[in-house]
Formats: structure tokens, C-alpha cells, sequence
């Protein structure tokens, strides 16, 4: 994050004594980018953030991945992978889709609060496909429903509450082991959003108030688990202390939350290509949307993608809501992944192409992923490959 905020108790001055009104000592921490040389915010907290009392190993299940061998396209259900509507949560339960060495992609249905957790390989964004969940972090909460992106810094703890009754909630979620961002090209030398940029801070929503164990009823004192994903795999940290004891804090190192029905589409007389629907950006992979919108005001104009060989990267849809008319008779539908390979031309299905001419508005709503190197197969692909999409392109007339 590029803009500074500052929310509940925060010294005057960096880096000086700040006590409570009881006056115990403050522990100052810097969680910060780049070796203290990038974004960064400083959190004031009850107790030393070092304490754990013990560490044991913890295994990430279904992390392996496979080869994409012989090269295909491919079409995965994601709701076949969770058959039964959840009752899992989404940090432990999560269902390896794609992956590479840049970013790894997964879904869950959840229905239940996960431990804490903080991710140590890099910053996650996780999109609500349907569903609410809170976003608990010693940054404070964020309330989370369908068509929400949370995205959240690296190792930071925090934990997905769904509340009791409220029915499971569906996240796809994009880890990367780089920072997720805002794509440069939007942002002033200063990092202020430009004015031709699809979306502004204002449609940012930040953590407004500090968030404490006492808050949400749980005993400060209290020994908590939290959950790491590091290189080499996972571990369990129990802390001495309940992680939520920041008093306050401030810098522009945060989660945040964007819903893509803010997102501004950037539209004109002929097809614009993808790069006018980027979101986020990682390093070797953009996070892009397609949301409804006019199309195609030029006499003549066809809506539909042309066909594109994407020669030097991988793309992932995962198609939300609406009608996808360019993939018709593919079976592709909301809860779709398709996997559209470099090395691989693609487009519309039969007839998708013409039958675009002269439409004035689609009712799409879809998130993509082009990675740069290619992407690997998960154990959530394998089992909901549908098997045929490799041939939903031939002409069927004859
Ligand atoms: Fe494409």
C-alpha cells in the first residue's frame, strides 16, 4: 500500500518511549518491505511480538504439483471440489489449483473461523466468490463479502472468522512469493492513484479502528497458536501472548480490501485488450477483471476476444458471475477455471466469434492470472479437470 494511515494509540514521534496510562512500556515493531527500505508501518503493542513459548513442524496438506504434460488446455470446476458446501476453514483447507514458482492459486469453501495465521512466502489476495468473513489482523478487522479482494502483506497474523450461521464462504485465493500491488503504471511517481486509473484510494477499504483479544471476547493472556507457511513449509509458532495487542498503529504496510464492482472499466469502439482490466500486479503474474460493461460501439465491431497466443505466459479465468458468451458450449460456467497454456492459441468457441458482432454491453464477471512462467497442476485441477475442454474448439458442423 502506498498511502499512509495511522488508527488508535500512536506516539507523537517514531521511536520513542510510549507508555500506557498505567504506565507500562509499549513494545514498537516495524513490519516493513525490502530490508527497511521500502513500505513499511510501525504497531505498538502490549507485549514483546518475539514471546513464543514452543514451535512444532506443520505440513500443509496437497502442496505438490504437476506437470501439464502433454501440453493442453484445460477446464476445472472448482464447486465440484468441495461437494458437501464446506465446513472447512480457509487458511488449512485450501484446494491447490495451479502453481509456480511466483504465485500459487487455490479455492476453499469455509465455514468455520481459521487459526491464526500469517503467510511467509509472500503477500496473499483473496477473492470472495460468495459468502462473508471477517478479516481479523493486528491491523485491525475488515469485513469481507462477495466480489471483495483482501489483500494481505506478508507475514501478516491474522485469521478468517466466519460467523456461526452465516454460511460458508467461497475465496480464491492468489498467493505469491513477491508483493502484490497496485500495477505502477497507475500510480504517480508519489504513489498516488492517477486520474486515468480504473479505480482510487477512495474505493480502498482500510482497517478504521485497533483490534484487540478483549475485543472479540478472548483473554489477552491467553497462549495462541499461529499458523506459518515459510520456505521448506509450515510451522506452528505458540505465542505467549494473544497476537491481537496492537494499541495502534501507522505507516502504509496494511490489508485492505477492493470490490471489483468498483473497478471502472475502460471500454472503447473496438475490443480493448486485456491489460486495460489489470487490478493487482506481482512479480511475473497480473491480476486482471472483467466486469459488466459496454462493448464495441464501432459499426461492425466484434466483442469477443480475437484469438490471442499468449507467448509468453500462462492465463487462469476464474469465471464468477454472468454469462460467458465467448466460451458458449464449452460448459465453462460460474465456479469455472479454464487454463489457457503459452504455446496454445485461444479464443471463442465455434460461433462465440460471430455471434459477438454488434453486441453493446456483456454481463461478465471473471478474475484472471497471466503468470509469465509457466504453471504447474494441482491436486484441486487433477481432480476437476473436466477432460474434454481440449476439443471445444473444433467446428462441429461436419
Ligand atoms: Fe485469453
Amino acid at each position: 500500500m502506498t498511502y499512509f494511515t495511522s488508527v488508535g494509540e500512536v506516539p507523537r514521534k517514531r521511536h520513542l518511549a510510549h507508555r500506557r496510562d498505567d504506565g507500562r512500556l509499549l513494545y514498537e515493531e516495524m513490519i516493513g518491505e525490502e530490508g527497511f527500505s521500502s513500505t513499511s508501518s510501525l504497531l505498538y503493542r502490549r507485549n514483546i511480538p518475539s514471546a513464543i513459548a514452543r514451535s512444532a513442524p506443520w505440513e500443509p496438506t496437497g502442496a505438490e504439483l504437476h506437470e501439464n504434460r502433454p501440453l493442453i488446455p484445460r477446464h476445472f470446476d472448482l464447486h465440484a471440489l468441495f461437494p458437501d458446501g464446506g465446513g472447512r476453514d480457509v487458511v488449512r483447507h485450501r484446494r491447490l489449483v495451479l502453481g509456480n514458482d511466483d504465485v500459487r492459486i487455490s479455492y476453499v469453501v469455509a465455514g468455520e473461523t481459521s487459526p491464526f495465521y500469517r503467510n511467509a512466502l509472500g503477500d496473499e489476495c483473496v477473492f470472495i466468490e460468495d459468502g462473508t468473513a471477517r478479516l481479523e489482523s493486528v491491523f485491525g478487522a475488515l469485513d469481507a463479502g462477495p466480489g471483495d479482494y483482501l489483500v494481505v502483506p506478508r507475514a501478516t497474523t491474522h485469521r478468517w472468522v466466519v460467523a456461526p450461521g452465516a454460511g460458508p464462504v467461497r475465496a480464491f485465493c492468489i498467493e505469491a512469493t513477491s508483493h502484490i500491488t497496485p500495477p505502477s503504471r497507475y500510480l504517480s511517481r508519489f504513489g498516488q492513484f492517477l486520474e486515468s486509473a480504473p479505480y482510487c484510494e477512495r474505493d480502498l477499504r482500510v482497517p478504521r479502528a485497533r483490534l484487540l483479544a478483549e475485543d472479540v471476547g478472548e483473554d489477552p493472556a491467553a497462549e495462541v497458536d499461529v499458523l506459518i507457511k515459510h520456505r521448506g513449509g509450515g510451522s506452528v509458532h505458540t505465542c505467549q501472548h494473544h497476537p491481537l495487542d496492537a494499541v495502534g498503529w501507522a505507516g502504509c504496510l496494511y490489508p485492505y480490501a477492493f470490490n471489483l464492482r468498483d473497478f471502472e472499466p475502460i471500454t472503447g469502439r473496438v475490443i480493448e485488450p486485456p491489460p486495460a482490466h489489470q487490478v493487482f500486479e506481482g512479480r511475473d503474474f497480473v491480476v486482471c477483471n472483467f466486469v459488466p460493461r459496454k462493448v464495441g460501439y464501432h459499426e461492425g465491431a466484434v466483442t469477443a476476444p480475437y484469438y490471442h497466443a499468449n507467448v509468453d505466459s500462462d492465463e487462469v479465468m476464474f469465471y464468477v458471475a454472468g454469462r460467458y458468451e465467448a466460451r458458449s458450449g464449452s460448459g465453462v460456467r460460474a465456479g469455472s477455471v479454464t487454463l489457457h497454456t503459452s504455446g496454445h492459441s485461444h479464443g471463442p468457441q465455434p460461433g462465440a466469434y460471430e455471434a459477438s458482432i454488434g453486441v453493446e454491453a456483456v454481463d461478465e464477471t471473471a478474475v484472471m492470472i497471466d503468470t509469465f512462467r509457466p504453471l504447474l497442476l494441482g491436486d484441486g485441477a487433477l481432480e476437476s479437470d473436466d477432460g474434454v475442454y481440449l476439443t471445444s474448439w473444433l467446428d462441429r458442423a461436419d
